[in-house]
């Protein structure tokens, strides 16, 4: 598969068959997250695997309250949508992946003085190598984004300097669709590249 068609094709991934992914196939979508650049060469990626039905059965209950909180803040037709949505495959997932970003250090990091967050943004660079190389090999990957970062911490028992930057689900897809789900029940539709792109000064307006 070309670049531009993993580009294209790649999705967000809920609906999952339970097969798993073979070991080989993993370790080169990891290798491929491990080659993201990052600021000072620090490779501040870390990639927890979890299996363990037990620890997902908890973090899908961290979905859950988080969920009901992230729903309120819609009401009417769009609370109606919303709650149409499947918005994790925690369960039904082979596997699941939780990227940290180890911001401990012995030295200061190289380029990281006037932006600190760059670690963090390497760290999102490697996940989306990661979703890509999947994409290529036809593994689906979800990204779950409604969990509170402290009590996923603590279930994790993660040290300070250790942060969560992404909590995925990992397996192959029932399908991958044509277009994001979110643009296809008209939720929001994707922006022409026109009105994203300037020239030489940013437009308040557009
Ligand atoms: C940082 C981030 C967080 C996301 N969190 C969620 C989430 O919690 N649940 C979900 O169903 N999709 C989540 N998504 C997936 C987006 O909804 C999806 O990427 C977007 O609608 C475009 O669809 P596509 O990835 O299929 O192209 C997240 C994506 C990103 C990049």
């Amino acid at each position: 598969m070309d670049i531009y068609e993993a580009i294209r094709s790649r999705r967000d991934v809920r609906k999952f068959r339970p097969d798993p992914i073979a070991d080989d196939v993993l370790k080169r979508i990891l290798d491929a997250a491990h080659h993201a650049p990052s600021v000072g060469f620090s490779q501040p990626w870390r990639f927890l695997l979890i299996r363990n039905q037990e620890t997902r059965q908890a973090v899908r209950r961290l979905f859950d309250e988080a969920n009901e909180s992230a729903r309120d803040v819609y009401t009417g037709e769009r609370r109606a949508l919303y709650d149409t949505f499947k918005l994790e495959g925690i369960l039904e997932s082979p596997l699941n992946l939780c990227v940290l970003c180890d911001r401990r250090t012995q030295e200061p990091t190289l380029g990281a003085q006037s932006i600190p967050e760059t670690v963090v943004f390497s760290t999102c660079l490697a996940i989306q190598n990661l979703w890509l190389a999947a994409r290529a090999e036809g593994v689906g990957i979800g990204w779950v984004s409604i969990l509170e970062p402290e009590a996923l911490s603590s279930l994790f028992e993660l040290p300070d300097g250790v942060e969560i930057v992404a909590y995925l689900c990992v397996g192959y897809p029932e399908a991958f669709l044509e277009r994001p789900l979110l643009e296809q029940v008209g939720w929001r539709p994707r922006q022409p590249l026109e009105d994203i792109v300037f020239e030489e000064h940013f437009d308040p307006k557009r």
